[in-house]
Protein backbone atom coordinates (compact mmCIF):
# COMPACT_ATOMS: atom_id res chain seq x y z
CA UNK A 1 0.00 0.00 0.00
CA UNK A 2 0.79 3.66 -0.76
CA UNK A 3 1.90 5.28 2.74
CA UNK A 4 -0.77 7.64 2.40
CA UNK A 5 -2.96 5.00 1.95
CA UNK A 6 -1.83 3.07 4.68
CA UNK A 7 -2.56 6.32 7.19
CA UNK A 8 -5.97 7.23 5.62
CA UNK A 9 -7.12 3.55 6.37
CA UNK A 10 -5.87 2.93 9.90
CA UNK A 11 -8.66 3.51 12.28
CA UNK A 12 -9.82 2.05 15.72
CA UNK A 13 -11.83 -0.76 14.14
CA UNK A 14 -14.09 -2.01 17.36
CA UNK A 15 -15.71 -5.04 16.30
CA UNK A 16 -13.34 -8.03 14.20
CA UNK A 17 -14.39 -10.98 12.44
CA UNK A 18 -13.88 -14.83 13.61
CA UNK A 19 -10.43 -14.95 10.89
CA UNK A 20 -7.30 -15.41 12.74
CA UNK A 21 -3.70 -13.74 11.90
CA UNK A 22 -1.45 -15.99 10.13
CA UNK A 23 1.11 -16.31 13.35
CA UNK A 24 4.16 -14.93 10.61
CA UNK A 25 1.77 -12.14 10.20
CA UNK A 26 1.78 -10.97 13.95
CA UNK A 27 5.70 -11.70 14.19
CA UNK A 28 6.28 -9.32 10.75
CA UNK A 29 4.29 -6.84 12.67
CA UNK A 30 5.96 -6.49 15.26
CA UNK A 31 9.18 -6.64 13.50
CA UNK A 32 8.18 -3.45 11.96
CA UNK A 33 7.37 -2.13 15.29
CA UNK A 34 10.69 -2.20 16.78
CA UNK A 35 12.14 0.51 14.02
CA UNK A 36 10.13 2.89 16.04
CA UNK A 37 12.91 5.81 17.55
CA UNK A 38 13.39 5.84 21.27
CA UNK A 39 15.21 7.57 24.01
CA UNK A 40 18.65 6.94 23.14
CA UNK A 41 17.73 3.79 21.61
CA UNK A 42 16.48 2.43 24.80
CA UNK A 43 13.89 -0.22 23.01
CA UNK A 44 11.58 -0.59 26.17
CA UNK A 45 8.99 -2.40 25.03
CA UNK A 46 8.01 -6.19 26.28
CA UNK A 47 4.95 -7.46 23.92
CA UNK A 48 3.06 -10.21 24.51
CA UNK A 49 0.75 -11.23 21.68
CA UNK A 50 -2.39 -13.59 23.06
CA UNK A 51 -4.59 -15.46 20.74
CA UNK A 52 -5.64 -18.87 20.65
CA UNK A 53 -6.80 -20.68 23.88
CA UNK A 54 -5.28 -17.81 25.77
CA UNK A 55 -7.02 -15.18 23.81
CA UNK A 56 -10.11 -17.24 24.84
CA UNK A 57 -9.81 -17.48 27.97
CA UNK A 58 -8.91 -13.48 28.64
CA UNK A 59 -11.89 -12.94 26.65
CA UNK A 60 -14.13 -14.99 28.66
CA UNK A 61 -12.41 -13.56 32.09
CA UNK A 62 -12.90 -10.11 30.63
CA UNK A 63 -16.67 -10.26 30.06
CA UNK A 64 -17.02 -11.73 33.28
CA UNK A 65 -15.66 -9.15 35.21
CA UNK A 66 -17.06 -6.42 33.16
CA UNK A 67 -20.52 -7.45 33.10
CA UNK A 68 -20.22 -8.11 36.71
CA UNK A 69 -18.71 -3.96 37.23
CA UNK A 70 -15.70 -5.12 38.20
CA UNK A 71 -13.65 -1.73 38.34
CA UNK A 72 -10.89 -1.24 36.44
CA UNK A 73 -7.71 -0.88 38.05
CA UNK A 74 -5.22 -0.25 35.43
CA UNK A 75 -1.29 0.30 36.41
CA UNK A 76 -1.13 3.88 35.02
CA UNK A 77 -3.48 5.98 36.33
CA UNK A 78 -6.79 7.12 34.48
CA UNK A 79 -6.79 10.42 33.71
CA UNK A 80 -9.83 12.73 34.78
CA UNK A 81 -11.15 14.58 32.64
CA UNK A 82 -10.01 17.66 34.13
CA UNK A 83 -6.20 16.57 33.58
CA UNK A 84 -7.03 17.44 29.74
CA UNK A 85 -6.62 21.02 28.59
CA UNK A 86 -9.76 22.60 27.85
CA UNK A 87 -8.70 21.60 23.63
CA UNK A 88 -8.70 18.10 24.68
CA UNK A 89 -11.78 18.60 26.63
CA UNK A 90 -13.84 19.86 23.58
CA UNK A 91 -12.25 17.53 21.33
CA UNK A 92 -12.98 13.91 23.57
CA UNK A 93 -16.59 15.65 23.80
CA UNK A 94 -16.99 16.02 19.92
CA UNK A 95 -15.86 12.23 19.67
CA UNK A 96 -18.68 11.46 21.77
CA UNK A 97 -21.07 13.36 20.13
CA UNK A 98 -20.34 12.08 16.76
CA UNK A 99 -20.34 8.27 18.04
CA UNK A 100 -23.30 8.74 19.99
CA UNK A 101 -25.12 10.22 16.84
CA UNK A 102 -23.42 7.43 14.52
CA UNK A 103 -25.03 4.40 16.41
CA UNK A 104 -28.19 6.45 17.48
CA UNK A 105 -28.64 7.02 13.71
CA UNK A 106 -28.25 3.11 13.39
CA UNK A 107 -30.29 1.77 16.52
CA UNK A 108 -26.95 0.16 17.28
CA UNK A 109 -26.02 1.91 20.53
CA UNK A 110 -25.68 -0.98 22.55
CA UNK A 111 -22.95 -2.33 20.07
CA UNK A 112 -20.27 0.01 21.81
CA UNK A 113 -20.67 -1.16 25.18
CA UNK A 114 -20.77 -4.96 23.57
CA UNK A 115 -17.43 -4.24 21.58
CA UNK A 116 -15.61 -3.49 24.81
CA UNK A 117 -17.29 -6.10 27.35
CA UNK A 118 -16.22 -8.56 23.79
CA UNK A 119 -12.47 -7.24 23.50
CA UNK A 120 -13.62 -6.39 20.38
CA UNK A 121 -13.88 -10.02 18.99
CA UNK A 122 -10.06 -9.50 18.41
CA UNK A 123 -8.32 -11.89 16.17
CA UNK A 124 -5.24 -10.76 18.31
CA UNK A 125 -4.30 -8.95 21.60
CA UNK A 126 -1.28 -7.33 21.68
CA UNK A 127 -0.11 -6.25 25.26
CA UNK A 128 2.59 -3.50 25.53
CA UNK A 129 4.35 -3.75 28.78
CA UNK A 130 7.29 -1.91 30.25
CA UNK A 131 9.35 -3.14 32.64
CA UNK A 132 9.68 -1.22 36.38
CA UNK A 133 10.88 1.37 36.76
CA UNK A 134 8.49 2.80 34.20
CA UNK A 135 9.30 6.96 33.07
CA UNK A 136 7.46 8.82 30.72
CA UNK A 137 10.17 8.91 27.95
CA UNK A 138 9.47 5.07 27.77
CA UNK A 139 5.57 5.62 27.81
CA UNK A 140 6.43 7.98 24.87
CA UNK A 141 8.83 5.80 23.29
CA UNK A 142 5.66 2.91 23.75
CA UNK A 143 3.30 5.45 21.77
CA UNK A 144 5.67 5.10 18.54
CA UNK A 145 6.02 1.64 18.91
CA UNK A 146 2.36 0.91 18.79
CA UNK A 147 1.35 3.28 15.92
CA UNK A 148 3.94 1.92 13.94
CA UNK A 149 3.10 -1.60 14.74
CA UNK A 150 -0.72 -0.34 13.38
CA UNK A 151 0.27 1.09 10.66
CA UNK A 152 2.17 -2.40 9.32
CA UNK A 153 -1.11 -4.15 10.27
CA UNK A 154 -3.04 -1.86 7.48
CA UNK A 155 -0.21 -2.29 5.35
CA UNK A 156 -1.55 -6.51 5.35
CA UNK A 157 -4.89 -5.54 5.58
CA UNK A 158 -5.45 -6.09 9.09
CA UNK A 159 -7.41 -3.40 11.26
CA UNK A 160 -6.55 -2.36 14.98
CA UNK A 161 -7.75 -0.55 18.11
CA UNK A 162 -5.39 0.75 20.54
CA UNK A 163 -7.88 0.34 23.52
CA UNK A 164 -7.64 1.33 27.84
CA UNK A 165 -9.94 -1.51 27.86
CA UNK A 166 -7.65 -4.00 26.91
CA UNK A 167 -5.47 -3.21 29.74
CA UNK A 168 -8.44 -3.03 32.36
CA UNK A 169 -7.70 -5.98 34.59
CA UNK A 170 -3.74 -6.29 34.08
CA UNK A 171 -3.46 -8.48 37.75
CA UNK A 172 -5.69 -11.15 35.94
CA UNK A 173 -2.98 -10.22 33.14
CA UNK A 174 -0.13 -11.07 34.67
CA UNK A 175 -1.43 -13.90 36.43
CA UNK A 176 -2.48 -15.44 32.97
CA UNK A 177 1.14 -14.71 31.35
CA UNK A 178 3.60 -15.79 34.84
CA UNK A 179 4.67 -11.83 35.24
CA UNK A 180 5.09 -10.29 38.70
CA UNK A 181 4.34 -6.76 39.42
CA UNK A 182 7.55 -5.46 37.81
CA UNK A 183 5.40 -5.89 34.18
CA UNK A 184 3.21 -2.94 33.71
CA UNK A 185 0.61 -3.42 31.35
CA UNK A 186 0.98 0.49 30.01
CA UNK A 187 -1.41 -0.28 26.76
CA UNK A 188 -3.64 -3.12 24.46
CA UNK A 189 -3.82 -3.37 20.85
CA UNK A 190 -6.28 -5.76 18.88
CA UNK A 191 -6.01 -6.93 16.06
CA UNK A 192 -8.55 -8.42 13.20
CA UNK A 193 -10.08 -8.49 10.06
CA UNK A 194 -12.46 -5.89 9.49
CA UNK A 195 -16.27 -6.90 10.38
CA UNK A 196 -19.14 -4.91 8.49
CA UNK A 197 -20.49 -4.00 11.56
CA UNK A 198 -22.34 -0.27 12.06
CA UNK A 199 -19.67 0.51 14.62
CA UNK A 200 -16.62 0.08 12.32
CA UNK A 201 -18.48 2.66 9.88
CA UNK A 202 -17.90 5.44 11.76
CA UNK A 203 -14.92 7.65 11.33
CA UNK A 204 -13.95 10.09 13.95
CA UNK A 205 -12.79 13.76 12.85
CA UNK A 206 -9.87 16.01 13.27
CA UNK A 207 -9.34 19.26 14.36
CA UNK A 208 -7.84 21.82 11.58
CA UNK A 209 -4.11 22.15 11.55
CA UNK A 210 -4.22 25.77 11.93
CA UNK A 211 -5.64 25.22 15.48
CA UNK A 212 -2.93 23.08 16.92
CA UNK A 213 -0.07 24.06 14.24
CA UNK A 214 2.83 27.12 14.61
CA UNK A 215 4.99 27.72 12.08
CA UNK A 216 8.03 30.40 12.37
CA UNK A 217 10.02 31.31 9.93
C1 LIG B 1 -4.62 5.59 24.75
C2 LIG B 1 -5.87 5.20 23.99
C3 LIG B 1 -6.90 4.55 24.66
C4 LIG B 1 -8.07 4.19 23.96
N1 LIG B 1 -9.04 3.45 24.62
C5 LIG B 1 -10.14 3.06 23.94
C6 LIG B 1 -11.11 2.22 24.56
O1 LIG B 1 -10.95 1.77 25.71
N2 LIG B 1 -12.20 1.87 23.85
C7 LIG B 1 -12.40 2.30 22.56
O2 LIG B 1 -13.43 1.94 21.96
N3 LIG B 1 -11.49 3.09 21.93
C8 LIG B 1 -10.37 3.46 22.58
N4 LIG B 1 -9.40 4.21 21.93
C9 LIG B 1 -9.58 4.56 20.51
C10 LIG B 1 -9.85 6.06 20.32
O3 LIG B 1 -11.18 6.36 20.69
C11 LIG B 1 -9.60 6.42 18.84
O4 LIG B 1 -8.27 6.13 18.51
C12 LIG B 1 -9.86 7.91 18.57
O5 LIG B 1 -11.22 8.21 18.75
C13 LIG B 1 -9.45 8.32 17.15
O6 LIG B 1 -10.15 7.53 16.23
P1 LIG B 1 -9.41 6.65 15.13
O7 LIG B 1 -8.41 5.78 15.85
O8 LIG B 1 -10.51 5.84 14.49
O9 LIG B 1 -8.72 7.57 14.17
C14 LIG B 1 -8.23 4.55 22.60
C15 LIG B 1 -7.16 5.19 21.92
C16 LIG B 1 -5.99 5.49 22.60
C17 LIG B 1 -4.85 6.13 21.83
Amino acid sequence: MEFKDVLQHRHAERFFTDQQIAPATLQEIVTDAKQAPSWANAQPWQVVVATGKTLAEIKRGHLERSQRGVAGNTDMPVAHRSEWSAASRQNMATFNGELNRHLLAADAQATYGQSQDRLFNAAALVYLVLREPVNSWAIFDLGAFSQTLMLSATDRGIQSIPAYEIIRYPDALRKMFGLDQTSRFIMGIALGYRDRAVINDFRSSRVASSEFLTIRD
